[in-house]
């Protein structure tokens, strides 16, 4: 049964932070486009996010790094077609919030442009004023720590983070300062499982993981990683939900399915 059967209404900020309260686990995923995000829709996905990921599973690239303002607008606004039930939380590109200033106009952007409900950035040292910022105009944040892939050359590779104990401390303390900011989300990337736990346990925002264990308050994978149709070898974290179901509406009802009843992610998506 999809969730658009079980009638479930708009999802939202607080609808969001209802379901964390309720235990009811979040179910997210990417999308590019307008036919997958009705897909995504339909199959009963909570959050869809216009991801950065693009860059690589779209436009071939190495790196989401060259991805720019104006293609991830031109996704969005594909994507928000598609939706009529989801929210729509949109990646700001590398060096989009280099600064408050820029971060404040290209967010306005990205939700008077291209529909975004919510925007999501990669942490770094600078962004609680910003995060500060953009809550306080209004503009919905998602904050991205863990493994950030737009730092992947100063972080040295596509490495799980906070493994040990000071990065581990300072991922806790980052993300109680984030809420503190004013973040509506926090997102947690290649993180080892017992860390997220922890984090999520310490939040009252919702806490969504990606390679990071079962005890968050939600899941996100790529779009095409589930698929199986994304360049390259299939990261340990993401699993590929076409192979059994056969059809891309049921393989991402399975994955919606999997993720409410916390059947994914299991220990073998998990880091330690
Ligand atoms: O760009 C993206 O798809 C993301 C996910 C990996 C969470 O940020």
């Amino acid at each position: 049964m999809s969730a658009q059967s079980e009638n479930r209404g708009a999802v939202t900020v607080s609808s969001l932070k209802k379901m964390k309260q309720a235990g009811e686990p979040i179910a997210c995923l990417t999308a590019y486009d307008a036919a997958f995000a009705a897909a995504l829709d339909g199959e009963g996905v909570d959050v869809v996010l216009v991801g950065d990921s693009l860059g690589m599973v779209v436009q071939g690239r190495q790196t989401t790094i060259p991805v720019t303002m104006d293609e991830i607008i031109y996704h969005s606004q594909m994507v928000a077609r598609g939706l009529d039930r989801a929210l729509l939380m949109v990646d700001m590109p590398f060096m989009s919030y280099a600064t408050a200033d820029d971060a404040l106009r290209n967010a306005t952007r990205l939700m008077k442009e291209g529909g975004a409900q919510m925007v999501k950035l990669e942490w770094g040292a600078l962004q609680l004023d910003m995060v500060r910022r953009l809550t306080e105009c209004g503009i919905p944040v998602c904050a991205h720590l863990g493994l950030t892939p737009q730092s992947v050359h100063k972080l040295g590779g596509y490495r799980v983070q906070g493994r040990d104990n000071h990065t581990a401390v300072k991922m806790l303390e980052d993300a109680g300062a984030l809420e503190q900011a004013g973040a509506d989300l926090l997102l947690l990337e290649c993180v080892p499982a017992l860390l997220a736990r922890e984090i999520a346990a310490n939040a009252s925002v919702p806490v969504i993981g990606i390679g990071a264990g079962g005890d968050v308050d939600g899941q996100i994978l790529v779009l095409y990683d589930i698929l199986d149709i994304a360049p390259g070898k299939r990261t340990r974290f993401s699993k590929n939900y076409i192979a059994d179901t056969g059809s891309i509406h049921r393989a991402i009802g399975e994955y919606v399915r999997e993720v409410r009843e916390r059947r994914f992610p299991t220990a073998a998506h998990a880091f330690e």
